[in-house]
């Protein structure tokens, strides 16, 4: 009677079981079914040097910031900023095109038409813009054509502000870095309550520091609220136009112009010692950057010739000559008159910040993680000669005349300027990338401008829909039971086996 009684509950828990593996296995398969692949977005940045194309991308479904956004692709442009095409029709659309076409191949062409395109330009068209507004109007037109002509769903070229640069770097650095919210086990958001990390970005024509902090910003023009994920984010953001590296590779070369009487042939002690090279003096004074430092008269064509002498302690006077330490209106200043409340916690240091540590640390086998073994790689550096450091760097020739001024700057800016000392100077990280993704402003602007980055906490989201939740749960019970009765027919089965058993 108790076989009679145990088989048919085997079948049945069976087939419950089978149920559940069948549930368990269609609903994340009906979910991946139903999930329309990705969806695009691309920032053209167009930088003072040159620009750069990132695609990014983001699961389909997923919607108010819960897709994790990834670099899909990049593409650099070849030859200089939009800017450089001042006065030539039609040529910083041109540039472009290489990009664009790319792009269009990148892209799933389904998706081309719901793609976002933005153009941002930075610093480099701040100065134009400056200098002469009408040109700077014709090139983002010209830009903003050229994209148009592509099936991208384009949404503006524009210039951003020195604030909005900064600002979008640091909401690029701690997306990536995972401080703002992190995709935890079983389909779960969490606020990881990470402190943030700040930006450090130096350009080709500004540089931009950005972090939270909780003393208060003097200068409201340096203070960025922002709200995401929930959580409000005090920034203090400053962008220094004409501290980007080669505008003040440029200023250093009017300022030294300038201290040696505008003579013909001037020694530069920044540069390798028996280096030298001849420029034109529109070269140097054609900037906005280098207004005043230039003489109220002279002959652009007029041709100057830069000696190098390589000597550290002279070319760092001339370097720290253009900055300004003095003058503060404020509690405080990082320099030029500039409000900077203390530096706190952690930052990334990125685009050339990377590149110019990454070149003293090869060039000197120095780790350069502290503010002396700054100085002494870049007083390497400085005394290096022009075919020693070729031998050590053959891909940079073009180059390597500055690579002293660029870290000497790079040191006044960091120490004296910001204020960064022995124990926050640890607390630097140069980085290019974090994860896949190239560091800089271009990911942070797509974020903001396509609705990616919540105000709001994200809900925290069970993996399942309710219904197939409640349905799994339901028959998990059910499984139980069938299990449990079954356990307990088997056993009682089981003692009279077992009573029978010993009689045999
Ligand atoms: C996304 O946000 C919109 C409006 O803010 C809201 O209506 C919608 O329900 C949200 N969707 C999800 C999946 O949270
Ligand atoms: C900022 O740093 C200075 C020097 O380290 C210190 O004296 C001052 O108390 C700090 N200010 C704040 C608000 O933390």
């Amino acid at each position: 009677m108790a076989q009679r009684c145990a088989h048919p509950v085997v079948p049945v828990a069976l087939l419950v079981f089978g149920l559940v593996a069948i549930l368990l296995l269609t609903v994340p398969t009906r979910d991946v079914r139903e999930a329309p692949g990705f969806m695009y977005g691309i920032v053209l940045d167009a930088g003072s040097s040159h620009t750069a194309l990132y695609i990014y991308k983001w699961p389909a479904d997923k919607q108010n910031g819960t897709g994790v956004v990834t670099q899909h692709g990049e593409c650099q442009a070849k030859g200089g900023g939009i800017s450089s095409y001042v006065g030539q029709q039609g040529a910083a659309g041109q540039s472009l095109q290489a990009c664009l076409d790319q792009a269009v191949i990148d892209i799933p062409k389904e998706r081309h038409h719901v793609t976002p395109v933005y153009l941002g330009a930075t610093a480099g068209m701040r100065l134009l813009n400056i200098s002469s507004p009408e040109q700077s109007n014709q090139i983002l037109q010209e830009v903003g054509q050229k994209i148009q002509s592509y099936p991208f769903n384009y949404r503006g070229a524009v210039i951003l502000s020195g604030q909005e640069e900064g600002a979008y770097g640091w909401v690029t650095v701690n997306y990536l870095l995972e401080n703002f919210i992190k995709y935890g086990f079983v389909g779960r958001w969490l606020s990881p309550n990470r402190p943030t990390v700040g930006a450090l970005d130096l350009g080709g024509a500004s540089t931009q520091i950005t972090f939270v902090t909780r003393e208060e910003v003097e200068d409201n023009r340096d203070l960025m609220k922002l709200r995401l994920y929930g959580q409000e984010y005090s920034l203090y953001t400053h962008s220094f136009l004409c501290y980007g590296q080669d505008q003040m590779l440029k200023r250093l070369l009017a300022h030294i112009v300038k201290s040696q009487g505008y003579s013909e042939s001037i020694d530069h002690p920044c540069y390798p010692e028996g280096h030298s090279r001849v420029l034109q003096l529109h070269n140097i004074f054609n900037s906005p950057c280098t207004a005043k430092y230039k003489p109220s008269s002279y002959n652009p064509q007029a041709s100057l010739t830069v000696q190098g002498s390589g000597n550290y302690e002279e070319c760092l006077v001339y370097v720290n000559e253009i900055f300004s330490f003095d003058n503060c209106r404020f509690s405080k200043c990082s320099f030029d008159r500039v409000f900077q409340p203390n530096i706190t916690g952690s930052f990334m240091a990125f685009s050339a910040f990377f590149y110019l540590h990454s070149f003293l640390q090869k060039i000197t086998g120095l780790t350069v993680s502290s503010p002396s073994q700054l100085e002494e790689a870049t007083k390497r550096v400085c005394r290096m000669g022009f075919s020693e450091m070729l031998l050590h760097a053959p891909d940079q020739k073009p180059y390597l005349q500055d690579y002293c001024a660029s870290t000497v700057f790079v040191k006044v800016l960091v120490l004296q300027g910001y204020g960064f000392n022995e124990t926050s100077f640890r607390h630097i990280t140069f980085s290019k990338k974090a994860g896949d993704a190239s560091v800089g402003w271009a990911l942070g602007y797509m974020l903001s401008l396509s609705n990616l980055l919540p105000a709001e906490r994200v809900e925290l989201r069970k993996a399942l829909t309710p219904g197939a939740w409640g349905g799994l749960i339901f028959l998990f019970v059910l499984l139980l039971t069938a299990v449990l009765i079954f356990i307990f027919l088997r056993a009682r089965d089981g003692k009279k086996k077992g009573v029978s058993e010993s009689t045999i």
